[in-house]
């Protein structure tokens, strides 16, 4: 008898600092045989990260590094990747930028998602500033990673309501909703054109 085997799936790193929402949702995805990818690392600048749970929960390798000295961090990281074979790396609420030097090296091949409809509110405290500024709408992106903070091409893109009542909590927890939904798509979207 033949045995099938499905094409395969192409090996990626997912790169987070805290809860992993995003990580734990990638690799549901993953797993599904549907799914263009594997999650075979997960890189955490943070040992405290609670998302790191997952790679012991899911059998996945992970790696931490303190990040206290850049460039050191980055070299063994790119160490780490090569090692694994890694495609593309998927930047999940990781919240230290990356040297042009790594970006350079993983030219097309980093997605990250950032909770706000790019270009509008790059960097930090997104849903604060949506707040404050009386924003009628807000959302998520997930775009490729170039030198410049949270500007690369963007790839796709959810737009949402805000409510009367909105505060930076419920918005986050709104958003975060769209994210889970975002990110495998765009992934699929991205290895679908390479
Ligand atoms: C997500 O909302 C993500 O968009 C954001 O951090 C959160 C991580 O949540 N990323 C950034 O703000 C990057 N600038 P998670 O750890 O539960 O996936």
């Amino acid at each position: 008898m033949v045995k099938l085997i499905g094409p395969k799936k192409i090996r990626i790193a997912v790169f987070i600092s805290g809860t992993g929402s995003n990580l734990k949702n990638i690799i549901k995805f993953s797993l599904k045989k549907i799914s263009p990818i594997e999650v075979n690392l997960i890189i955490s600048n943070n040992i405290k990260a609670k998302g790191l749970r997952f790679a012991k929960f899911y059998n996945i390798k992970k790696k931490v590094y303190n990040y206290n000295q850049k460039k050191i961090s980055e070299k063994r990281i790119l160490k780490d990747l090569k090692s694994n074979d890694i495609k593309l790396i998927c930047l999940a609420g990781f919240m230290k930028i990356l040297s042009k030097d790594f970006i350079r090296k993983f030219k097309g091949q980093i997605l990250n998602i950032h909770p706000s409809l790019l270009p509008k509110y790059k960097g930090l405290n997104t849903h604060d500033r949506v707040i404050q500024n009386k924003e009628k709408y807000s959302g998520c992106t997930v775009h490729l990673v170039n030198s410049k903070l949270d500007s690369g091409k963007i790839i796709l893109q959810k737009k949402v309501k805000l409510s009367k009542k909105e505060t930076p909590l419920s918005l986050q927890k709104k958003i975060l909703k769209h994210e889970h939904i975002l990110y495998p798509r765009a992934i699929s979207k991205i290895l679908a054109n390479l």
